[in-house]
């Protein structure tokens, strides 16, 4: 019935989260902003730029071009230097089981991620080698909610979107899963995510056999 899993990063496999809502913390501070962990939330899923948009959005703050440039960069450094010690204990909970009955089981896997450092994050983890294909934020054109880092993935799987199942823990996420017509398990909490077609806390709750309820 499905012949593909295809995987967010951050929330998904890694904690990343708290990194990019330190680096944003940090970065707010030229605009004397301090972002609320509910704001940081809204920003999972969504594209660094769309995430600096907002954020002066609700700071209030007119910002020109060449300033937004210069603070995305700021931006990346400091996260580039949190993730720099990264290591495969930071791989959440049961994922790695779970990838490995995937393998196991014949599925095909993909990365279906909006950062453009997930390259940097699946190797510090050591979890490139489970990839059949890996599309990321520097091979994407439209941010989730649209359905493209998706479709992508799933073509070159060669999986038809109907074969495909997506593992999200954004919002954004779950909409681009179900716009491109896949199935979707959230990770995360169900009075949070809406319109998953089922919502784990962990991997660790969660046998490859199950999915075949979907
Ligand atoms: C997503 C994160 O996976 O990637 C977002 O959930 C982040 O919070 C986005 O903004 C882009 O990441 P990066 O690494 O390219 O800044
Ligand atoms: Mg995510």
């Amino acid at each position: 019935k499905y012949k593909a899993c295809l995987f967010d990063l951050d929330g998904v496999l890694v904690d990343t989260a708290v990194y990019h809502f330190q680096a944003w913390k940090i970065l707010g501070k030229h605009f004397n902003f301090e972002l609320s962990h509910e704001q940081n939330e809204e920003l999972k899923g969504i594209s660094r730029v769309e995430s600096l948009d907002k954020i002066l959005h609700w700071a209030h703050f007119q910002a020109t071009q060449e300033q937004k440039g210069r603070w995305l960069k700021e931006k990346n450094e400091t996260y580039l230097e949190l993730i720099s010690h990264m290591n495969p204990s930071e791989i959440l909970p049961g994922v790695i089981s779970f990838l490995d009955q995937l393998k196991e089981q014949g599925y095909l896997i993909a990365l279906g991620s909006a950062s453009k450092n997930a390259g940097i994050i699946l190797e510090k983890t050591g979890l490139t080698t489970w990839f059949n294909a890996i599309i990321d934020g520097n091979v994407v054109t439209k941010s989730k909610p649209d359905p493209e880092v998706f479709l992508k993935g799933a073509e070159a799987l060669g999986c038809p979107a109907t074969a495909c199942i997506v593992f999200e823990d954004a919002q954004a996420g779950i909409d681009a899963a179900k716009a491109g017509g896949m199935k979707v398990v959230g990770v995360g909490s169900p009075t949070i995510l809406r319109g998953a077609d089922k919502v784990i806390s962990s991997f660790t709750e969660l046998q490859v056999s199950e999915l075949l309820l979907l």
